[in-house]
């Protein structure tokens, strides 16, 4: 099969590229881009020439799956060159997306069309990179200074107008893009649109867009620290943005690419295109290879909580009709209430367009008589972590759903093969854990219980796919495996608030590694009161295997977080971030005197490490029970859903 082909249409020369199923710049892309170029460019016949893809998008970028080894040539800057310098107008016929190296690509076109769908980035930073191609510098003398900065360093795709704002591209066109790129090819080789689509040579010689001075600067550049949080690739897309009008267009490449080529080889970037990678493969397992997973058309929800309306956006969300369950109707009235409240946020943020809204409330049945589920292919329960409840939940649905229909709990501690025990089938029982706010979060833990058959399975892994979520398939255990490594972690961390640190030292070495906030502060958010009565069925162990009990003098304390106004920290009226609370100090130095523990002093490395190991060893404690199957997968679990810096891989990555 060949990946580029050129065909001849009257005088002009289609290049066709057809590598599913992103049409990624592989070796043997790259190499058929050279060579279709070279044919247009000798071929008497052609004037003009046109790339354009199979599929539904143009370039997605670089073989991601290329980077980790050394690149083979021809390496994508001699592509471009080669784009570049073709001495007949060349015209990108852009659908679905251009981003990175496929943007650099139809940057270095004269022309670019775009179908009106069509999205435009440079999205290497979520990589760890930034364009190694001259994108930075194709764009710096396209478009204004803070205009492409922030798509290099912010990473965030722009949409086809945008893009024409901008003057990124020529024209958007409804429909068939081919045609018309065709007709802009052809009319660039009569010489027309000279000023809209300048040649090559005249836009390498301008310089590159000057850099705001002084406050604009300042915020552009907290802009992007903010955005990056603590990531090196959107500071070294800046500092060389910013460099840049000083250089020429040669020199400015270079140092582009000089630069691309250190980032690539940084234990940021491998770790990021690791989770990368790890997030394509996850839910795929060697026993369920082959298995067709059961088909999740309409999804039923049992309580209308705050995870239950989540679930439910969820699904919706992505096109899928939802049933809602509530016992009584005051209960679906309180359920209605909240599911238009998380309906009002994602409108208000700018996330639900006022149309999908009405399709998605078209979508949505709201009941009290569990009948209605008959024609789910899914219910997911999300009622009270309590098993008595979850247990009559079950056994009302075995009595109306169909017999091949799956059912799924939410729980995040009860025992989910007690649960499918109390079921007529267990075959068709699994876990499908979702994280809060569960129309947000993309980490979905699909628990497989002993009796699981491998069809639920995979219809629990696909129904997660397709509602947007990075489903991790985990077998039964406490916690499962998020929750499970939570609570080693923060077993670690109270163990050393009792031996010595304080709560805000200890968060500060988890927010100096990168996570949005520390263990503690997180504990104060949720609040204490789960930690505690998980605690009373079984207490959590210091390593040296006495005890912990801060938990429990807190929320004996009335210290129960954030909601109460005080937890590990104070909240006074108003306050949004956590305060140092002597208070705590002296509850926990009383607790030290009394349980005669000695006070050690602690440095926020030796903390951080020992949390880390904590994580590290529960992790892989995980894997040699064999509730999870890859290393990849506990990485993927605790930055998706518990804030482990991306860019630092996860627990159990090795740099
Ligand atoms: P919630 O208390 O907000 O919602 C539970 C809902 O279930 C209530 O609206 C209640 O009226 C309804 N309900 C109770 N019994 C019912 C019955 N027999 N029939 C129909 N509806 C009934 O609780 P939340 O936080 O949504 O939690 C639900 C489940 O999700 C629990 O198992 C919890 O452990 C789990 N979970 C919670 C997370 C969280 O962050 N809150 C995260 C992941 C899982």
């Amino acid at each position: 099969m060949s990946f580029v082909e050129l065909t001849r249409r009257g005088d002009v020369g289609v290049i066709h590229i057809d590598n599913p199923p992103v049409n990624a710049l592989s070796t043997a892309v790259r190499e058929g881009l050279i060579a279709a170029t070279k044919a247009v460019a000798a071929d008497p016949s052609l004037t003009c020439g046109v790339i354009t893809t199979a599929g539904r998008g143009f370039i997605a970028g670089a073989d991601i799956r290329e980077m980790g080894r050394p690149p083979e040539p021809p390496i994508l800057p001699d592509v471009i060159e080669r784009l570049a310098l073709c001495p007949k107008p060349l015209v990108a016929a852009l659908k679905g997306a251009a981003l990175g190296g496929g943007l650099e690509v139809a940057l270095a076109c004269r022309g670019r069309v775009a179908a009106t769908g069509s999205t435009l980035g440079f999205p290497e930073v979520a990589i760890g990179l930034i364009p190694g191609a001259g994108g930075t510098q194709m764009l710096l003398r396209l478009v204004g200074f803070a205009d492409a900065v922030r798509l290099v360093a912010g990473g965030r795709p722009i949409a086809a107008a945008e893009a024409l704002r901008l003057g990124l591209i020529h024209q958007t066109v409804e429909g068939d893009v081919l045609p018309a790129a065709m007709a802009f090819a052809r009319a660039l080789a009569a010489g027309e649109h000279a000023d809209l689509a300048p040649s090559l040579p005249t836009i390498r010689a301008r310089p590159a867009a000057a850099a705001p001075v002084g406050d604009d600067m300042e915020r552009l550049a907290a802009e992007v620290r903010k955005a990056g949080r603590g990531r090196s690739a959107p500071l070294a897309a800046l500092e060389l943005m910013s460099l840049s009008p000083r250089l020429d267009y040669a020199k400015g490449v270079a140092e582009e690419r000089s630069i691309f080529v250190h980032l690539r080889a940084s234990p940021e970037a491998k770790a990021l295109r690791r989770l990368f990678l790890a997030e394509r493969e996850t839910g795929r397992l060697p026993e369920l290879e082959g298995v067709a997973p059961r088909d999740v058309k309409t999804v039923g929800v049992v309580g209308a909580g705050l995870m239950g309306c989540g679930i439910a956006y969820a699904a919706l969300a992505a096109g899928l009709p939802a049933i809602v369950a509530e016992g009584d109707d005051a209960a679906l009235a309180r359920g209605k209430a909240r599911m238009a409240e998380v309906m009002d946020g994602a409108a208000g943020s700018g996330r639900l367009t006022a149309d999908k809204r009405s399709r998605m409330e078209a979508a949505l049945t709201w009941t009290t008589d569990f009948r209605a589920f008959a024609t789910a292919d899914l219910v997911i329960e999300a009622v009270f972590e309590d098993m008595a409840v979850k247990h009559q939940v079950f056994a009302r649905l075995d009595a109306v759903v169909r017999s091949d229909a799956i059912l799924a709990s939410n729980t995040s501690y009860l025992d989910l093969d007690a649960i499918a025990a109390g079921t007529a089938d267990p075959s068709r029982v699994l876990g499908l854990h979702f994280f809060s706010p569960a129309h947000v979060m993309r980490l979905l833990e699909v628990v497989r219980g002993g009796a699981t058959a491998p069809d639920v399975l995979a219809g629990g892994v696909a129904f997660g796919k397709a509602i947007g979520k990075i489903p991790v398939v985990t077998g039964v255990c406490e916690g499962f495996c998020g929750n499970r490594i939570l609570k080693a972690y923060r077993t670690v961390a109270e163990a050393m608030v009792e031996d010595g640190a304080s709560p805000a030292e200890v968060d500060a070495a988890m927010t100096d590694h990168g996570f949005p906030m520390g263990p503690f502060a997180v504990q104060d958010m949720a609040g204490l009161e789960i930690a505690y009565a998980n605690r009373k069925l079984s207490p959590a162990l210091r390593p040296d295997g006495r005890k912990l009990g801060l938990v429990e003098m807190l929320v004996e304390a009335g210290r129960l977080g954030r909601k109460s106004g005080k937890g590990w920290y104070a909240y006074p009226e108003g306050a949004r971030a956590p305060i140092h609370d002597p208070d705590v100090a002296q509850l926990i130095d009383v607790y030290r005197v009394r349980k005669e523990i000695p006070q050690r002093m602690f440095r926020r490395a030796s903390i951080r490490d020992a949390l880390l190991a904590a994580m590290r060893d529960e992790g892989a404690a995980i894997l040699r029970e064999g509730i999870v199957a890859r290393p990849e997968d506990i990485d993927l679990v605790m930055v998706h859903g518990y804030g482990f810096p991306a860019h630092k891989g996860g627990p159990m990555f090795e740099g």
